[in-house]
């Protein structure tokens, strides 16, 4: 089969645009003389990652009675007063307490206390995205309060613990074991079609 001729223009005004474009990015200044270099502030302000040991976690502490009134003003209306109620996801509650029916059962609601692997993840979560109408508004230390209120709340921290960079790593979650870190060489993957 010959080649139609719209094809062969296509083709050549493809060769066209590569060799332009490739001209043109030889050329590309270094610089281009717009914007500027964050300041040491405004990376802090957004590098803000706790990682799953802890690393990461800034200063400060809470405990679950102080976490309790920040939760009464700022998160029950969407997460109800016990932070079982809803309208919006559930984060208190520890059943099913055996084995990890999930797959099986899609309607069991996913809480922090039968499904988050990692205490720090919390910290982490709250801090970056609630209330989510002014995610950055809480201060360290009601976001450690918040994360001491709610693992109270699902029975993995006493009353009286006090949460801060120290104790947060070493509260053991019920899921942790049902993750496994994804230790594929992502280069191996294949592609998504
Ligand atoms: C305006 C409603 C609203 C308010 C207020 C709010 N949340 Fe949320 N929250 C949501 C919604 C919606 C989601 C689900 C977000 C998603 O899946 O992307 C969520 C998700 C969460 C989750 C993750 C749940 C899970 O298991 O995936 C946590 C933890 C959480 N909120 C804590 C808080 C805390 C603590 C506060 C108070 C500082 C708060 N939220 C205030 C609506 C709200």
């Amino acid at each position: 089969m010959g080649m139609t001729r719209p094809r062969l223009v296509c083709q050549l005004a493809a060769l066209l645009v590569f060799v332009l474009t490739g001209a043109v990015s030889a050329q590309a200044p270094a610089r281009f003389g717009i914007g500027r270099p964050a300041t040491p502030q405004e990376i802090a302000r957004l590098d803000i990652d706790v990682m799953p040991d802890g690393t990461g976690l800034p200063p400060g502490r809470g405990t679950p009675a102080e976490g309790a009134a920040i939760y009464a003003s700022k998160c029950a209306a969407c997460h109800g007063k016990t932070g079982r109620e809803g309208p919006n996801d559930v984060l208190v509650g520890r059943e099913p307490r055996e084995g990890f029916p999930f797959a099986q059962n899609p309607r069991l609601a996913h809480t922090i206390g039968n499904y988050w692997p990692y205490a720090t993840t919390v910290f982490d979560y709250v801090r970056r995205a609630m209330p989510p109408m002014a995610p950055g508004s809480l201060t360290d230390d009601e976001v450690y309060a918040l994360t001491a209120f709610l693992l109270n709340a699902n029975e993995l921290v006493a009353n009286d613990a006090v949460v801060d960079r120290s104790t947060l790593p070493a509260v053991k979650m019920p899921a942790r074991e049902h993750f496994v870190p994804d230790t594929r060489d992502q280069t191996a993957r294949k592609p998504r079609p």
